[in-house]
């Protein structure tokens, strides 16, 4: 039987998804666009500057929008409309707004790594600029241009912290000194990234009141897995997949140690304890959100995640899929360059995409060898030092091997700068790296030669 959000819709919708060309984003524009929905895909391709300014690149190959939206329409008949505009450029995305009048929004467009958001001043400065202000721009718009559209904007799970108390589903029931009240709930947030999100929350909640417009803030565990049933159709389509880190999630990193004979790295005891979900399940929760929209004036919340796990378990769980393999797994414990509690309580609520007919694909040692696949076949492409080495450390910001790395694109980016300044001004074409397999563009560029253990490509 096919899952209720998997059914092509009735009615078609005309969404507007921002951040369109990341790990996410690009899955959901396909998923929405097969069910039926027109999708215009924003994006203003900032994640491949930041990893072209730090030195790091998805493990898979992945293509130029361009290229995506071209296959896609091969592969299917089915358009995807690509913008590329930055959202904190008011007067662009208050044109798209106008210009597509859209019946939903979903926002994906914002800088995603704590530890990005970790480095320095500069970096905190950009990630909350960048968030904050694109977010905020686009509530103007909403309300200016179509205040009935539902927003579905993507939080985070580490908004909330690790309280010592469950976590409800965006609001509590307070009672003190003798009255009560139902309140958003309080968050003590892990990164400078984590505060954007709970601005980001607060500015909607705000909207939504004094507007009436209507919004979803999913608070979105840890997103695992990389594909999805588009994503698989041609190379062109998948998703990227991140190990470094700073983009990496402790999953994805355990799994490419793993593929590539190397020790787990564990943060501290092991004992932090996260919400997870497959990225299959992220494409139903989305959809199922956008299916029942809140009334006008609610900012309504949902805890986005199936499952929970300590690091531990992830490793012990990584190790075991090895083991079945004939293969042997060291995990290993390093000093953790996060300040977090590594011994926690933790217990989130998350029934709200369970009520409205989310069916969890949970995780098992299935998943976990398809992704030691994935990165079994890209293995070349693994830099050793970004694999095991954390490069931002809470206290004192981002190390030596995030000062090598960072240098190193500086460089890359600035010779790739003069090359194409020098080919306009003699009207040849731009020289973009290329190399990957997929045709032209400059989505993929080639590893630059790096001071310590090259990756073999
Ligand atoms: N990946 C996860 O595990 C996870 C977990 C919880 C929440 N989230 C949230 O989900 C969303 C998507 O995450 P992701 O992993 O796909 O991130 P990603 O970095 O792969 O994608 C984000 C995309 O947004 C674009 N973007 C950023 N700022 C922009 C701007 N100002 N204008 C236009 N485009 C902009 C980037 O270029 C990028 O393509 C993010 O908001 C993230 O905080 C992700």
């Amino acid at each position: 039987m096919q899952e209720a959000s998997h059914r092509p819709v009735s009615t078609s919708k005309t969404v507007i998804v921002l951040g369109a060309d990341g790990y996410i984003g690009w899955p959901m524009a396909m998923h929405l666009s097969r069910l039926g929905h027109r999708v215009v895909a924003v994006d203003n391709l900032a994640r491949r500057q930041w990893d072209e300014e730090g030195g790091t690149e998805s493990l898979v190959p992945i293509a130029t929008m361009e290229q995506r939206v071209d296959r896609w329409l091969a592969c299917t008949g089915r358009t995807i409309t690509y913008e590329r505009l930055d959202l904190c450029d008011h007067d662009a995305l208050d044109a798209c707004v106008a210009r597509w009048r859209p019946e939903a929004v979903v926002h994906f467009a914002e800088q995603r790594s704590a530890p990005f958001s970790m480095i320095d001043r500069e970096h905190a400065v950009r990630t909350q600029v960048n968030n904050i202000v694109g977010n905020l721009n686009l509530l103007f718009a909403l309300q200016a241009h179509v205040p009935e559209c539902h927003l579905v904007k993507l939080g985070s799970m580490g908004e909330y912290g690790a309280p010592n108390i469950d976590i409800e589903e965006g609001y509590i029931t307070i009672e003190h000194n003798g009255r009560s009240d139902r309140l958003p709930y309080p968050k003590v947030p892990h990164s400078f990234y984590h505060l954007s999100k709970v601005a980001d929350s607060q500015n909607i909640h705000f909207a939504c009141r004094i507007w009436g417009l209507r919004a979803t803030d999913l608070n979105q565990g840890v997103v695992y897995g990389c594909e999805t049933d588009d994503t698989v159709l041609h190379p062109e389509l998948i998703t990227r997949l991140d190990y470094d880190s700073i983009w990496g999630t402790a999953l994805n990193r355990f799994c490419a140690q793993a593929a590539t004979g190397n020790p787990v790295t564990v943060y501290g005891k092991g004992g932090q304890t996260r919400g997870y979900l497959d990225i299959r399940d992220t494409m139903a929760c989305i959809t199922l959100t956008l299916d029942n929209p809140p009334e006008a004036g609610e900012c309504r919340v949902f805890n986005q995640f199936t499952e929970q796990f300590t690091l531990n378990q992830l490793a012990d769980l990584v190790a075991g899929a090895r083991r079945h393999h004939g293969q042997d797994t060291t995990i290993v414990h390093l000093p953790n360059p996060r300040v977090e509690a590594e011994e926690h309580y933790y217990n989130a609520k998350h029934t709200r995409l369970l009520d409205l007919g989310l069916q969890p694909h949970f995780l098992g040692e299935t998943l976990v060898d398809s992704l030691i696949e994935v990165v079994a076949r890209h293995a070349h492409r693994v830099d050793p030092v970004l694999l095991e080495r954390p490069s931002v450390d809470w206290r004192t910001g981002g190390n030596e091997v995030w000062r090598q790395y960072a240098d190193e694109g500086r460089r890359g980016a600035l010779a790739r700068a003069t090359v194409e300044l020098v080919g306009a001004a003699t009207r040849r074409p731009p020289a973009h790296p290329g190399g990957n397999g997929l045709a032209g563009g400059r989505s993929v560029p080639e590893p630059a030669a790096r001071p310590a253990e090259p990756a073999a490509e």
